[in-house]
């Protein structure tokens, strides 16, 4: 794997090669991480820019904590913090803080944005979630896949909810790339676009991998090695969808009925954050309109021994810093 100078903007671009050498680059900082190695010179006296145009607990702190791991220094620019877009295009924004910067990581709206800010930034420029894809979250989500069943290839993956955006976006592609068996378990209307699942569908044919589309929750958790969900609404999105996602994707809950398709020892993942209880404010405001206390996975599913969210929410620490170093430095 040679991603020396590359940009880290959608799954598609990468080889399965490259995309399991992350994985298991990402394996290892963890291990030095744990074992009290420094990890210090991997990227001494590097700078790097984050910015961030929607909120962020995990990503932002993941680059953070990765590149002070590392050596690195970064500067955070909060979704109201900078002139992008607003006073300054992305194409001169990507040239001025190309000057400045050795890495920017860039969350958003469009997929577009981030590509053109790679375009001309002439620094390695890493997607932290754009409306279309979320690469960084699917080194961490495979990483966890394979220290919890020791592989990947071959296992059964069932993304039930909104199908269409970010997440099932890239876990389509990147189970089709790895040769997991990827199901989307929704209504029709949240599949994932055709012309998407026409290229995972030619892809899985080199892989071994499968991409099927189902609306049967029976029929799509058949047998399941991991069920994945994520919030119904995205971040951008307007309140005005809540009602129709409420009722459209409640057939989709990840719940104990969905389980009880999947294989014994099937794990529940989710990126997070989660809508599994009232303890948060939005979560308190759709219970008092629509009198519901979880949305897309229930808390007993999101509190069992079968989740592995937390696992996975420490890992996206663990696999940008793969990213970070594989595209800045030089990996030993
Ligand atoms: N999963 C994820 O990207 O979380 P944050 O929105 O907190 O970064
Ligand atoms: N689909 C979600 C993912 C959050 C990590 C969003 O875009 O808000």
């Amino acid at each position: 794997m040679d991603l020396k100078g590359k940009h880290f903007l959608k799954m598609l671009d990468f080889t399965p090669e490259e995309i399991n050498g992350l994985i298991d680059l990402s394996i290892r900082l963890k291990k030095e991480k744990k074992s009290g190695k420094s990890q210090a010179s991997y990227l001494a006296g590097k700078n790097i820019a984050l910015i961030f145009e929607k909120t962020s607990t995990r990503t932002r702190c993941s680059f953070e904590v990765a590149a002070h791991d590392m050596g690195a220094h970064v500067t955070y620019l909060d979704p109201s913090g900078s002139q992008i877009g607003k006073k300054e295009s992305i194409a001169d924004t990507a040239r001025v803080l190309g000057r400045m910067y050795d890495g920017i990581e860039y969350r958003g709206f469009e997929q577009d944005k981030v590509e053109a800010l790679a375009k001309y930034a002439g620094v390695p420029v890493w997607n932290g979630l754009t409306n279309e894809s979320h690469p960084t979250q699917m080194i961490a989500d495979m990483m966890t896949i394979k220290e919890h069943f020791g592989k990947l290839e071959g296992l059964k993956f069932v993304y039930m909810g909104d199908a269409r955006y970010n997440m099932g976006n890239s876990l389509m592609v990147t189970c089709a790339k790895l040769g997991l068996d990827f199901v989307a378990c929704t209504s029709e209307k949240y599949f994932p676009e055709s012309w998407l699942v026409e290229k995972c569908q030619d892809i899985a044919k080199q892989t071994g991998a499968s991409v099927t589309l189902t609306d049967d929750v029976a029929a799509g958790c058949k047998d399941a090695d991991v069920i994945y969900t994520d919030v119904w609404v995205s971040m951008g999105e307007p309140d005005a969808v809540w009602e129709e996602r409420i009722k459209e994707l409640s057939p989709y809950q990840v719940n104990a009925k969905a389980f009880s398709y999947a294989k014994p020892g099937a794990k529940f993942m989710h990126c997070l954050p989660a809508f599994h209880d009232l303890n948060t404010t939005i979560g308190v405001q759709i219970h008092e309109k629509f009198g519901i206390d979880c949305m897309e996975v229930t808390d007993e599913i999101f509190e069992s021994e079968r989740s592995i969210v937390f696992d996975e929410a420490e890992n996206r620490m663990h696999s940008i810093k793969a990213v970070m170093y594989a595209t800045l430095g030089d990996v030993r």
